[in-house]
């Protein structure tokens, strides 16, 4: 596993220093909170466990970053271990967290391990899912802000296939046209 940082940046962890890591991960949350250095961190029961790289992605400071890490290498861990980083340590409020995945089985897991990891009700507040349902849930919230659209939010969202397949049962049912001439594709323009 690899964390990226931006140019001129290095791993806040100087690794494979157990007691290093743990006083870094106090000296982190003092320095972001900009509180007294004789803040004590509430725990880092969640760096338990992890590799050099899991602990110096968890704990890296709150810019823009890429981890890249293979299948099974322990991405939901770090991800999960970041949140309750950002929550328990850092005070960051669940509802400022985004966690998106591709699969609802990861979307899943995710939301199961940050219940155990920071509590059910930290996690859900946490805005967590797959990007379709993610995307989906902002849509529906947010569509009376589009200028024009005049209707309600119980829309559904189709696929090209579904978008396809009605346009094809118009053309049949209510046009007329030839089951085996109607072609979605003259209508949609593509
Ligand atoms: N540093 C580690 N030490 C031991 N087990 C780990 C470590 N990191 C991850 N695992 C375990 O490996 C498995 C895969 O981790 P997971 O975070 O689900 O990986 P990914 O999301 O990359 O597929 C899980 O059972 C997890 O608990
Ligand atoms: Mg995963």
């Amino acid at each position: 596993m690899h964390a990226g940082f931006p140019p001129g940046q290095t791993p806040p962890v100087p690794l494979s220093q157990e007691t290093t890591w743990r006083q870094h991960a106090h000296t982190l949350a003092n320095k972001t909170n900009g509180a007294q250095t004789t803040r004590t961190v509430k725990s880092t029961k969640h760096l338990d466990g992890m590799n050099d790289a899991q602990r110096a992605a968890i704990l890296a400071p709150i810019v823009p970053m890429k981890v890249l890490a293979g299948p099974g290498s322990g991405k939901t861990r770090v991800l999960v271990g970041r949140v309750t980083h950002l929550i328990t340590e850092l005070g960051v409020a669940p509802s400022q967290i985004l966690c998106i995945t591709f699969t609802n089985k990861a979307a899943r897991e995710m939301k199961e391990r940050l219940e155990l990891s920071v509590g059910a009700e930290n996690a859900a507040a946490v805005t967590s899912g797959t990007f379709h349902s993610v995307s989906s849930r902002m849509l529906r919230k947010h569509i009376h802000l589009l200028d024009g659209y005049g209707r309600g939010n119980d829309f559904a969202i189709y696929d090209e296939s579904d978008t396809r397949a009605l346009i094809r049962k118009i053309l049949v049912d209510n046009m007329n046209v030839d089951k085996k001439k109607a072609d979605p594709g003259l209508v949609k323009g593509t």
